[in-house]
């Protein structure tokens, strides 16, 4: 049985044309892309510039040699392939489960397509009911902003390493994985009152972002869904 992650990924890859400036998110998922992408400049001559959304994928995207650009010098990209940890039937979505939520989310908001790669496990009726949020915040602000996040009706864990140490992220903040009772009843909302916390970076709401899903199945199959 094929995985649906490597379904997903090598799918969604197809996308990218000769000339394009390409987002590359992170994940297990987007692994398969960037060998797949990879593979088709190797056979088909595919000339593209990548931003990468982390310094995993970074270090990914150069060994399988896959040509990179700084996010400075682009002002557009014409195309990003990102996973995702949960996402609903109007592509809202939870990410930040490999804590490049904040590079991500630039990386999307100068794309003018997004499209996202997962397995049939990841499409829910309702954000944050399976999975907890990440919010990126600011060490020092940490104490402050475990409190607002509770008056927000969250449950917040400071994330940790396997070693059991706190987790850095690439910008050198630390994450919150925020559990919602009932999960989120509106995340416009939520998003809205998280960002008016001093402290807080970025969060794992990625809202209105998303144009192209691509579900990966057990059986094999990849289903396309575009946005309405
Ligand atoms: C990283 C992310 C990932 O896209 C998300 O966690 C999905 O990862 P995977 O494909 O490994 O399940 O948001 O910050």
């Amino acid at each position: 049985m094929k995985n649906p992650k490597e379904l997903a990924g090598r799918a969604a890859a197809e996308l990218v044309r000769d000339g394009m400036q390409v987002g590359l998110g992170t994940g297990s998922t987007v692994h398969f892309t960037l060998v797949r992408i990879a593979e088709r400049i190797h056979d088909e001559g595919l000339r593209i510039l990548a931003v990468p959304t982390s310094e995993d994928t970074l270090r990914k995207a150069r060994e399988l040699g896959i040509p990179l650009v700084e996010l400075g010098r682009v002002e557009r990209l014409d195309l990003t392939i990102d996973g995702a940890d949960e996402i609903d039937g109007r592509f809202d979505m939870i990410k930040g489960g490999g804590g490049a939520l904040l590079r991500e989310k630039v990386v999307a908001s100068i794309s003018a397509r997004e499209a996202i790669v997962v397995g049939e496990d990841k499409v829910v009726e309702r954000l944050g009911v399976r999975f907890k949020l990440p919010v990126e915040v600011v060490p020092f602000a940490a104490p402050v902003v475990a409190r607002a996040l509770e008056a927000l009706g969250a449950r917040p864990t400071l994330r940790k390493t396997a070693a059991g140490a706190t987790f850095v992220s690439d910008n050198h903040n630390w994450i919150f994985d925020c559990a919602f009772a009932n999960g989120i009843e509106d995340a416009a909302r939520l998003d809205q009152a998280l960002k008016r916390v001093p402290g807080i970076v970025e969060t794992g709401l990625f809202l209105g972002l998303a144009h192209v899903l691509f579900i990966g199945c057990a059986d094999g199959r990849v289903e396309v869904r575009e946005k309405k």
